[in-house]
């Protein structure tokens, strides 16, 4: 049956039924049409699904499933291929467990450092995150399983998350937070966006018309559902209104009637309802077909957890090329999160794993000359003097140390945020103490979201492990002996502390309000507008091997703004190990009229080297990435002129440049009135003439001359309505609108 046929048969009450979850996961059911509840769960880094039949949000009862590296870990391989096979096999586990949605992937920006669920979202990088959000959709969906991108929008703290007022400028929420979510929808394709629990602007996500309807349905075109956070709904009415489809969890009928007294009293028209429950039709209908039931190969899904996880690892440091680690060597394995890994985060997206490896227990498997200490005790922030002084003897001993540092559990969750940017200080303590008896040594980190490091310039090597899923342990092994090359690049920068943070003026708020003082210039952006030293910029991570890269070209120097542009570089692996290298390609705009970006990330591919192999690797832009949200427009913007195209091999390591000019087919016309200033409407032809003894003026002043300078930037700033009184009475309103009818001509 089609969803119009079955609208139409619809009652009121059955209409109403359908706009909240059956209970905690479900939607409802229509037996008398044999339509099923379609079922959704968390999400996003593997399956969550609650063995039990649950109203409550019951984090450890839930099926085994394979626990694929999160959010951060995974937007650290820039593979969009591996995302796609990890999230199709995430997708085959929901299969197998009659999932039919995913509440994934999660691609809030990570506007600071400290927000609790950072680990869960991708990047501070809009066009990254979109991108492998994208990836993952299309994973998810290849096999028939819905996805749902979260949370929009601006969900960027934990902190009273369900209640907290985000004030942020237009520019800044189309060129950043909204970015985040465009491509990945207009793009993949997900059947379902969930709104988040803020307000933006004033209103509440789930009741945001602006955002629900009129960029997400009527700017992006998408013919999804939305549905609402748990229980993050305001106002049912106001929010079916706005364009919020499905409310969940259930809100045990008292929504639903809500909706229908207001359309019995004629405050929503049942027009307006049956739009919202035709979209509600169509979502369940696609999940009435019974698929055959598969069965997963969980081995396999965890030889692919490892394969992410391995891509996933960020070398930040290699100091006299410690490593890979040389096998003949005596070895120290410090820190208890070499045995207890730490490989996800806390809140819903926690996932029972179908199996855990250690790094320490897979050390073994590459050398014999191992010895083992904890350092200190992971549940705890006290100095352990005992296990401090045991740690320093086993180092002392050792040729290298391999120190597993990293946050625990207690400290990043969903649900609240960290209070600062630091390890534990027993942790930060062991490593001075080790470092005073042995320099060589290796920091293997756990952690969900960057760190302080007081002793990064004294350790020789640091590899960055996040929170790397089930089969880390073996993953970050494999990198430490050198059977693999790291090949993990950071899609957000590591500031050297907390107050370096462009956020840190207004994070997480107050009274329930948090300013977006900094607007565009989020991570990367930032530090680069302000040339500031960072500890690791985006984009960083080193490899066993050196890239060359040459030949940077395009197929032409000047383009129309819609144009593609075919950007062609040449790459070679020139070290002794078969790796791979992420090409990242950055756009400049050199001479721009507005406040922009020094570079802003626009593409980039990720390629496999063998030993002494060179490729060339095409990536294609298109001009209107060249763009700036345009305030006044209210609309996304190229400017005419010249671009520098940047490639490298991270933010902060630009190899080759190439300028191109962008023009504009179509100048916007630009309107004039009262206000329209001296110096705007002069720079039109018309402009120029009709105020041509103004501009005679203006152009005989001495710059020499305080008062005369003065005077012409005076008239240059005043607006049009301002010749009332400084043209000697020659204007008055009616020749004024004479005037801007001419140049509006
Ligand atoms: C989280 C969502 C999650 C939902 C269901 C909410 O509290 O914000 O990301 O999908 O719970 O568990």
């Amino acid at each position: 049956m089609r969803a119009e046929d079955i609208l139409r048969e619809l009652t009121l009450e059955e209409k109403c039924s359908l706009l909240s979850g059956k209970d905690f996961w479900n939607t409802k059911s229509l037996i008398r049409f044999g339509i099923k509840e379609v079922m959704m769960t968390d999400g996003p880094h593997g399956l969550r699904k609650q063995a039990i039949d649950s109203s409550e949000v019951e984090l450890e009862e839930s099926v085994p499933a394979t626990c694929f590296p999160s959010g951060a870990a995974l937007a650290s391989t820039w593979n969009k291929k591996l995302i796609e096979r990890a999230a199709e096999a995430i997708a085959e586990e929901c299969l197998e467990n009659d999932v039919d949605m995913l509440l994934g992937p999660a691609v809030n920006i990570k506007r600071s450092p400290l927000c609790g669920r950072n680990f869960e979202y991708y990047s501070e990088d809009p066009v990254i995150s979109s991108k492998i959000a994208k990836h993952f959709i299309k994973g998810v969906q290849s096999k028939g399983v819905s996805a749902c991108i979260k949370h929009f929008a601006a969900n960027n703290q934990e902190y009273r998350r369900l209640t907290t007022d985000v004030i942020v400028d237009e520019r800044a929420l189309r060129e950043i937070y909204l970015k985040s979510f465009e491509e990945a929808i207009k793009e993949g394709k997900p059947d379902a966006v969930m709104c988040a629990y803020n307000k933006i602007n004033g209103t509440y996500a789930s009741d945001n018309k602006y955002l629900l309807n009129d960029i997400l349905r009527q700017e992006w075109g998408f013919e999804g559902v939305v549905i609402s956070d748990w229980g993050a709904v305001n106002d049912r009415v106001d929010a079916l209104i706005a364009g919020l489809d499905i409310e969940m969890p259930s809100s045990y009928g008292v929504n639903d009637k809500r909706v229908y007294e207001a359309i019995k009293k004629g405050e929503v028209s049942e027009e307006e309802l049956d739009k919202v429950v035709l979209r509600i039709l169509n979502f369940i209908l696609k999940h009435q077909e019974k698929t055959d039931k598969i069965k997963v190969d969980k081995e396999k899904h965890h030889q692919l957890a490892c394969e992410v996880a391995k891509e996933a690892i960020v070398l930040l440091k290699n100091e006299d090329n410690i490593l890979p680690l040389d096998m003949s060597k005596k070895i120290a394995v410090i820190g208890e999160f070499a045995k207890k890994s730490r490989y996800q985060g806390g809140g819903s997206s926690h996932v029972n794993p179908t199996k855990i490896e250690n790094a320490y227990d897979n050390i073994l498997k590459y050398s014999n000359s191992v010895k083992y200490s904890d350092g200190f005790i992971v549940d705890s922030d006290e100095i352990n003097e005992n296990l401090l002084k045991e740690a320093v003897e086993v180092s002392k001993e050792a040729d290298i140390v391999v120190l597993f540092l990293g946050l625990p559990e207690r400290y990043e969750s969903e649900g609240f945020d960290r209070v600062d940017m630091k390890l534990p200080n027993n942790q930060n303590i062991l490593v001075e103490k080790i470092l005073e008896v042995n320099k060589n040594v290796v920091v293997v980190l756990s952690i969900g979201s960057p760190v302080e490091m007081p002793w990064a310039k004294s350790v020789k090597g640091i590899l960055n492990g996040y929170l790397l899923g089930q089969a880390g342990g073996s993953a970050i092994a494999s990198i430490l002996f050198g059977e693999s090359s790291p090949s993990g690049k950071l899609s957000e920068t590591f500031p050297i502390e907390l107050d370096d943070n462009p956020s840190y003026l207004d994070f997480p708020g107050s009274n329930d309000i948090v300013k977006y003082g900094e607007g565009i210039f989020v991570g990367y952006r930032y530090y680069d507008f302000k040339n500031m030293n960072v500890l690791f910029p985006f984009g960083h991570g080193l490899s066993y091997t050196k890239f060359e890269y040459t030949n940077l070209s395009t197929n032409k120097d000047t383009y129309n703004e819609d144009e593609d542009i075919n950007v062609v570089v040449k790459i070679k692996n020139t070290g002794n190990i078969k790796a791979k290298e992420v090409i990242q390609v950055y756009v400049q705009c050199v001479n721009s009229k507005v406040i922009r970006p020094i570079k802003e990330l626009k593409a980039f591919e990720k390629v496999e080297l063998d030993i002494g192999e060179e490729k060339e690797v095409l990536i294609k832009l298109n001009g209107n990435e060249f763009s700036y949200f345009n305030e006044k427009l209210g609309k996304f913007y190229v400017e005419e002129g010249e671009y520098e195209i940047l490639v490298g091999s991270s933010s902060r390591d630009i190899r080759l440049e190439k300028r191109i000019k962008i023009e504009k087919v179509k100048e916007e016309k630009q309107r004039f009135h009262l206000n329209s200033t001296i110096q705007d409407v002069i720079k039109t032809e018309m402009g120029k003439k009709l105020l041509k003894d103004l501009v005679k003026e203006i152009g005989k002043a001495d710059e020499d001359n305080v008062q005369q300078k003065m005077m012409k930037e005076f008239y240059l700033n005043l607006p049009l309505r301002g010749l009332l009184y400084y043209s000697d009475g020659k204007y008055d309103l009616e020749k004024l609108e004479k005037l801007i009818e001419v140049l509006n001509s």
